[in-house]
């Protein structure tokens, strides 16, 4: 990534850029980033920032709204497939704000009429009303953070809310919406594999359509990576993960991506849009986006802090980054995504998002396979379940030489 002064947009003259067209644009999808949260939990380095007073609201979605508008003739014309709103708790939101935004969105980009619509909710942040409002609004999909159902583990994560409250979050997700997402972490600190045991007995018990089970990363920036928690060992962690799949195939989930399981039908399509290298608008504080056109693909990041975002958003400065990616990058930038998935991709996927003939990967491929991380035939290439294992490994043939 490069910094762009203020006011200015470099378009960086990537590397052997060009020599590509793409016969058709990729679906799109738009991601809303909402930064705030009550408090910020130890283990967490998404932009996220603890709410001093009230939330600044209105403020906020007015520079959303004037974000995505300028963000327009980017996108001209196409249809937007799903809706992420991220945070950051989006469940801080009022109704009205989430009602205000769907409706500007919806009056100056056309959105699926079947569109997924998702919402991420904390469960320490939940009244009955205000999610059939949300529900109301069109919102269609919940993710909800409960990260565990084990008191202890609450506590250690700094979670704001307990295990009745994740109990009653579920309870309140099944009143109002068909399809909603529980985010589980594991390994723990302090974890053993008996309480896992029971965190995924419990997780099968609130009979979600989708289930994310997340390893909890030590990520710089963070409190456990200042003060670590004791946690446990890798070969407890492999067999809990090993426990978290084994019990959810068992009870009819799919385990399509490295941390998402799934009823039948029920993946998560804004998600997948991302592993299938689909487009992506990001508005919002941080927020990411990858937009292709027909011979080039940019990514682009808004200023980060909410404060800052606003006022560069008023004076048309809040892209802080962006970026024409080169040739060279691209197999590897379309496999870090595509060989997560469990069902891999088409063949032809790989030439429609990225503009290249697949002999562009040719060697990296054929080195996966002799390894026995890939496997593949005419119309599929995947994973196997050994290179979903030691996906690194299986990228880092995908490096640019
Ligand atoms: C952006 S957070 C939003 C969820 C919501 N704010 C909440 O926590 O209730 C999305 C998910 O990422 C996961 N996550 C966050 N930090 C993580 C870490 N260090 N390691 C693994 N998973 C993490 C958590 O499961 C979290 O629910
Ligand atoms: S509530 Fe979610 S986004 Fe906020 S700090 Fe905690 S994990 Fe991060």
């Amino acid at each position: 990534m490069i910094d762009v002064p203020a006011g200015a947009i470099a378009r960086v003259a990537a590397e052997s850029v060009g020599g590509f067209r793409l016969a058709a644009l990729p679906p799109l999808a738009l991601y809303v980033h909402l930064p705030w949260c009550v408090r910020k939990c130890p283990y967490c380095d998404f932009n996220s920032h603890e709410a001093r007073g009230a939330l600044p609201e209105d403020d906020y979605v007015a520079a959303l709204i004037a974000d995505l508008e300028s963000a327009l003739p980017h996108v001209w014309g196409r249809r937007v497939q799903s809706v992420f709103f991220g945070g950051g708790t989006p469940s801080l939101f009022s109704a009205r704000a989430i009602d205000r935004l769907l409706a500007a969105l919806r009056a100056r980009l056309p959105l699926e009429p079947d569109a997924e619509v998702t919402l991420e909710a904390n469960p320490g942040t939940f009244e009955a009303d205000k999610f059939r409002e949300f529900r109301a609004a069109g919102v269609n999909r919940l993710s909800i953070g409960v990260q565990s159902f084990d008191p202890k583990h609450l506590r250690a994560l700094g979670r704001i809310h307990d295990e009745r409250e994740a109990q009653r979050a579920v309870e309140i997700a099944h009143a109002h919406f068909d399809n909603f997402n529980l985010d589980l972490m594991y390994a723990l600190p302090e974890q053993t594999v008996a309480d896992a045991e029971r965190d995924v007995g419990a997780a099968l018990a609130a009979r979600a359509p989708h289930l994310s089970f997340y390893h909890l990363a030590i990520e710089p920036n963070t409190v456990f990576f200042t003060r670590p928690p004791p946690l446990p060992d890798e070969d407890s962690s492999a067999e809990i993960g090993d426990l978290v799949e084994r019990r959810l195939l068992a009870a009819g989930y799919e385990h399509y991506e490295t941390s998402a399981y799934a009823r039948p039908g029920a993946a998560c399509r804004h998600n997948l849009n991302y592993w299938r290298f689909g487009d992506y608008l990001g508005i919002g504080a941080g927020a990411h986006a990858k937009i292709s056109s027909a011979d080039r693909i940019v990514r682009e990041a808004r200023a980060r802090t909410p404060s800052e975002y606003m006022q560069r958003v008023a004076a048309g400065t809040h892209i802080v980054e962006r970026r024409e990616l080169a040739r060279r990058d691209l197999p590897l930038e379309f496999m870090m995504n595509a060989l997560r998935l469990a069902e891999g991709f088409p063949v032809s996927m790989f030439s429609e998002r990225t503009g290249l003939p697949i002999v562009a990967a040719e060697r990296a491929l054929a080195q996966a396979e002799a390894r026995a991380l890939l496997e593949r035939d005419h119309e599929r290439i995947r994973p196997t379940a050994l290179g979903r294992r030691y996906l690194n490994d299986l990228l880092a043939l995908f490096l640019p030489a």
